[in-house]
């Protein structure tokens, strides 16, 4: 089973990317890639650009990716409310591809984290309205408040039990789904 495993973030420290790749840890006999927004940096969307330059290749990588793995996890990190500029950008671009959409019905665990209360929780609540739109198929979602509380950066892993048993048993629901698939 492949694996990508995508932090929504373009911070060199993200939390979401120790999140997902935690996450991405929890599956046996994977193999999976972990990508972040470093990856696909390209000029901001803009009409002219694309019209002068079509869609840049970054785009097109970020899609191939999409295409070859068999399940999707996503976390995402919160901006004011919302998703980072740098992950909108790559969700812009990638959605001008003609004759694909964005995330190809992949199987998805999305998730967020954030250092407050609510956990990202308004960024993953205008994805998964969203995401379905442009062929997300979100099979479960979760989200770690206070990941500095929750979350053992040493160890690179949740510290909070209830909130680890809880990722535990959506990862294996999401596995159960893939298998179904390949079958
Ligand atoms: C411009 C900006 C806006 C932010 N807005 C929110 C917010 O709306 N809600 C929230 O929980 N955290 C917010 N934060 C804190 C982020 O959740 C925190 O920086 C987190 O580390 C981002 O995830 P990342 O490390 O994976 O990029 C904001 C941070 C920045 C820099």
């Amino acid at each position: 089973m492949k694996i990508l495993a995508v932090a929504g973030s373009n911070s060199e420290t993200s939390i979401n990317k120790l999140l997902v790749s935690y996450a991405a840890s929890l599956i046996e006999n994977a193999e999976v890639e972990i990508v972040d927004m470093n990856d696909f940096e390209m000029p901001i969307y803009k009409h002219q650009r694309e019209v002068e330059s079509g869609v840049p290749q970054e785009a097109k990588n970020f899609a191939e990716k999409i295409d070859a793995a068999d399940l999707l996890l996503i976390s995402l990190s919160e901006h004011n409310g919302t998703y980072s500029t740098a992950f909108k950008n790559v969700f812009d671009w990638t959605s001008r591809i003609k004759d694909r959409a964005v995330w190809n019905e992949k199987p998805m665990l999305l998730m967020a984290t954030a250092p407050g209360a609510r956990g990202g929780l308004g960024v993953l609540e205008a994805a998964t309205k969203r995401f379905p739109l442009h062929g997300g198929n979100i099979v479960e979602t979760f989200t770690l408040p206070f990941f500095n509380d929750n979350f053992d950066k040493e160890a690179g892993k949740i510290s909070n039990e209830e909130k680890d048993s809880e990722l535990k048993e959506k990862i294996q629901k999401i596995s159960a789904v893939e298998s179904i698939l390949e079958k």
